[in-house]
């Protein structure tokens, strides 16, 4: 299959990329570089050792889109390019609005005039917000606690609404829980620009000594050991559910949600002793107080991916922790040490 990835040369898209030319797609990716560099698929063409196209443009550009699509006719898109921090998306609004949901918009018309019918989305757990029951299941109730959720809940409305329109078209909305972890080769991997938001590539900064201390947002929530308890799903499992998706998407039409994670959550020690076994290295922890918004725990229920796409998780939590810190011992600097 023909497939263009947006938002391919970033943390989940690159690693997708690989696994979507091992299966013999041909692929083209489109991406600004806002939040990548081009090394990233200097490195994926060297690990694949295949043909791999791009496009440098902003997915909310109408004549790149149409280019694009002309030229690679894909049978197929997965759209991963928006803007994914939190907390940037209170300071921010207008800029979430724009890149997620006006991207999305341009996206779908260019498809809608070059009759492309399918697409994978990049969804988030946080579209449920505050759990009314755990595992969270597919018809869970939608809340999300920040723009950046609200985004994702409204690029998901308008693609069921798209997918609905027209017989042909088919919507896999994917809600991935918390993507952490890394290739096995330690080539590719999760470079955050900034101080890193989530809790694993912080933790692998401590442990190279780019940071002094993991500050653990909280001991006190009503947890076996007080820290938030998170579902962690390894990037590679992540990628691979993409695959599948598209297989699914092909053999159906209109929208449907499927939530991304392995069904087990664990703590923030848990991780962080994970990560020291993984390391050899001592992390060290100061509690500090809650992050707002944050919520004690949340677990997946996977159950339709695997009765519906035939996917299910299979790395754990060491496979997790050990490629985080192959990527990051390699790449003290990410992929800065390149450039
Ligand atoms: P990322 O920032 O590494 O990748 C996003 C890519 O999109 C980057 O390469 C960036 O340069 C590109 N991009 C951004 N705006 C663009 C634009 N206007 N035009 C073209 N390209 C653009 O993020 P990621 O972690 O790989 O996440 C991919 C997707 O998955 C995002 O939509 C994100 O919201 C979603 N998601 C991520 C997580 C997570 O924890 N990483 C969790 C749930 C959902
Ligand atoms: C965050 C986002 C969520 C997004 C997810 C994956 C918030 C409020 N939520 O969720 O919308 O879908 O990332 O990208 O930002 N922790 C620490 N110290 C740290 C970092 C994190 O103790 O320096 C703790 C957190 O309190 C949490 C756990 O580690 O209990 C995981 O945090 P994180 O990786 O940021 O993911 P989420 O909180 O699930």
């Amino acid at each position: 299959m023909r497939v263009l990835v947006t938002g391919g040369a970033g943390y989940i898209g690159s690693h997708t990329l690989l696994e979507l030319m091992a299966q013999g797609h041909e692929v083209c990716v489109l991406d600004n570089y806002s939040n990548a560099t081009p090394q990233v698929l200097t490195r994926v063409r060297a690990l694949s050792n295949g043909e791999l196209g791009d496009v440098t443009g902003d997915v909310r550009d109408a004549s790149t889109l149409d280019n694009l699509m002309q030229d690679f006719r894909p049978d197929a898109v997965i759209h991963f390019a928006g803007l994914k921090a939190v907390g940037e998306s209170a300071r921010k609004p207008l800029a979430y609005y724009d890149v997620n949901i006006s991207g999305t918009l341009a996206l779908l018309n260019a498809m809608s005039r070059a009759g492309c019918n399918k697409i994978v989305f990049s969804s988030s757990a946080t579209v449920y917000g505050e759990p009314r029951y755990l595992p969270y299941d597919e018809t869970h109730p939608t809340n999300p606690m920040s723009v950046y959720g609200r985004t994702k809940l409204m690029a998901e409305q308008i693609l069921t609404d798209w997918a609905a329109a027209d017989a042909p078209r088919g919507a896999v909305l994917l809600r991935y829980f918390n993507p952490v972890g890394a290739h096995a080769s330690g080539d590719l991997g999760e470079d955050p620009r900034d101080i890193p938001n989530n809790l694993m590539p912080f933790i692998a900064q401590v442990a190279v000594g780019k940071r002094d201390a993991l500050a653990v947002f909280g001991d006190d929530y009503d947890t076996p050991d007080g820290t938030g308890l998170r579902d962690y799903i390894h990037v590679v499992d992540l990628a691979r559910a993409h695959v599948a998706a598209l297989d699914y998407a092909q053999r159906h039409t209109g929208a449907r949600p499927f939530n991304i994670g392995t069904g087990q959550n664990y703590s923030v020690f848990d991780m962080v002793k994970a990560f020291e076994r993984a390391s050899g290295r001592k992390i060290p922890t100061q509690v500090t107080s809650r992050r707002p918004g944050d919520v004690a725990a949340m677990l997946a229920d996977a159950s339709r991916a695997n009765a519906e796409m035939g996917w299910q998780a299979t790395h754990d939590l060491n496979d997790m922790a050990a490629s985080t810190w192959a990527w990051q011992s390699k790449n003290p600097d990410g992929y800065g040490a390149d450039s």
